[in-house]
């Protein structure tokens, strides 16, 4: 009889030859004491039988959406009791399926309709993974919050030898054991670069390792909103796109992130622990609680550097006259962090108009900081892209237009790096 505290998830199975390794995965799930239901697209039975897999799990696999069973709700039903839906392996036609929200079988209806967390892994031949359109749906699947384990890199069943492997069962197992646990997985995100960065910076081809694991990172992201009365107020012009990519990146490397963000109109990435501020102030305050035990500070927010002196507790009337706001200035929380007896790694960011390298680095030594990038506000504000111009003692380095994610990926590498040696 099954236990309650039982631990179910649902084994999606595409139409990948890595299906085969499905079945080693569903024998070792199930070893761990896991409920695994198996659902198989058609085009994965090809590649595997339903009995095998039924054999090894104990229950009937879900294959047709016209099924009877669950009252013809087996899409809903399924997830409804399971604390996460495993893709392993997901072809690079069902990873588009997901990206772009398609539910033309059971099981891409099943993920459409789940009300529980979604890990793929990826299993490909190696054109097929480094195609521009599977690197698009990725990073949306990794925007949309789905947990994305590998793939890896070597032979592959085609002969050819590149990134696109499905991970080995026993690694998945691990992945998954650790995101049963503790809500994220343990992590063996690949890098998802654009491949002409790629090829310009020379990134390494293997699985991003978690290099910041057990590391603590604070962030701050987004604008600040100074009150000037109840419904009005003085802002920055911040999407908070940058610092969310950064947070999503270190958490790929397994750190510890909080995120505290000032207003912002996108999703957080799921594992940071969020903050939500509204003004400089708050921002501060929030960045001192939460300051212990922190291994770096990127602050990636653009704080105002002015608030209102005196903002009414009421709506104030429109007059015929001038209006005269009396501003004074807000703390500078970077410096502050950086100037501290024993700071963290401190990370700053300058938006310029202008002049970026002279600015940057003015600011950089200004606010004591080991590492600033600097953008150019033109190619930064509010768009998808950037590209991100790193100052340290050693002079400068440019990390080539890419999307914001891909940036942040390359950029936390060289934070983790740098800091290798002082945070190990
Ligand atoms: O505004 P400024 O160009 O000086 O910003 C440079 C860096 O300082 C950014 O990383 C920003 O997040 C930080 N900053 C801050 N508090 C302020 C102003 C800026 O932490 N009041």
């Amino acid at each position: 009889m099954e236990q309650t505290q039982t631990k179910r998830i649902v084994l999606g199975i595409t139409g990948g030859i890595a299906a085969y390794k499905a079945a080693e995965l569903a024998r070792l799930l199930v070893k761990q004491g896991i409920s695994v239901q198996v659902a198989m697209t058609e085009a994965a039975c090809h590649f595997i039988t339903p009995a095998t897999m039924q054999a090894l799990t104990g229950r009937p696999v879900l294959v047709d959406q016209w099924d009877a069973a669950d009252n013809g709700m087996a899409h809903i039903a399924a997830s409804r009791v399971a604390e996460a839906i495993v893709i392993a392996p997901a072809t690079a036609d069902f990873i588009a399926k997901l990206a772009h929200g398609l539910a033309d079988d059971l099981l891409s209806t099943m993920c459409l309709a789940r009300d529980c967390p979604l890990l793929v892994a990826p299993a490909m031949n190696k054109q097929m993974w480094a195609n521009a359109a599977t690197q698009r749906n990725v990073r949306q699947l990794i925007a949309d919050g789905v947990q994305v384990l590998g793939p890896d890199s070597g032979v592959q069943a085609c002969g050819e030898e590149g990134m696109g492997r499905m991970l080995e069962a026993e690694q998945l197992v691990k992945d998954i054991m650790d995101f049963l646990r503790n809500g994220k997985s343990a992590g063996t995100v690949s890098p998802i670069p654009d491949i002409s960065v790629r090829a310009h910076e020379k990134e390494p081809s293997q699985p991003q390792t978690r290099k910041l694991s057990g590391k603590k990172i604070l962030i701050t992201a987004g604008p600040t909103y100074e009150a000037i009365d109840t419904v009005r107020g003085i802002t920055n012009r911040s999407s908070g796109k940058m610092g969310y990519a950064i947070a999503q990146a270190a958490l790929e490397m397994g750190a510890q992130v909080t995120l505290i963000s000032g207003p912002t109109a996108i999703t957080k990435p799921q594992g940071a622990q969020a903050v939500d501020v509204q003004s400089a102030a708050q921002m501060f305050d929030a960045v001192k609680q939460h300051l212990a035990g922190c291994d770096i500070f990127i602050s990636v927010a653009a704080v105002a550097d002015y608030r209102v002196a005196h903002p009414s507790a009421q709506k104030i009337k429109k007059g015929s006259g001038n209006l005269t706001l009396e501003l004074e200035p807000n703390p500078d929380i970077l410096a502050y962090v950086a100037n501290l007896p024993n700071p963290p790694f401190c990370v700053g960011f300058a938006a310029e108009s202008e002049n970026l390298a002279e600015y940057a680095e003015q600011k950089r030594r200004a606010k004591k900081l080991p590492l600033l990038v600097g953008n150019l506000v033109q190619q930064a504000i509010g768009s998808d892209d950037n590209e991100l111009v790193l100052f340290d003692d050693s002079g400068r380095q440019t990390l080539p237009r890419a999307d914001k994610l891909t940036l942040a990926r390359l950029l936390m590498q060289r934070i983790a790096q740098r800091k290798k040696g002082a945070l190990q």
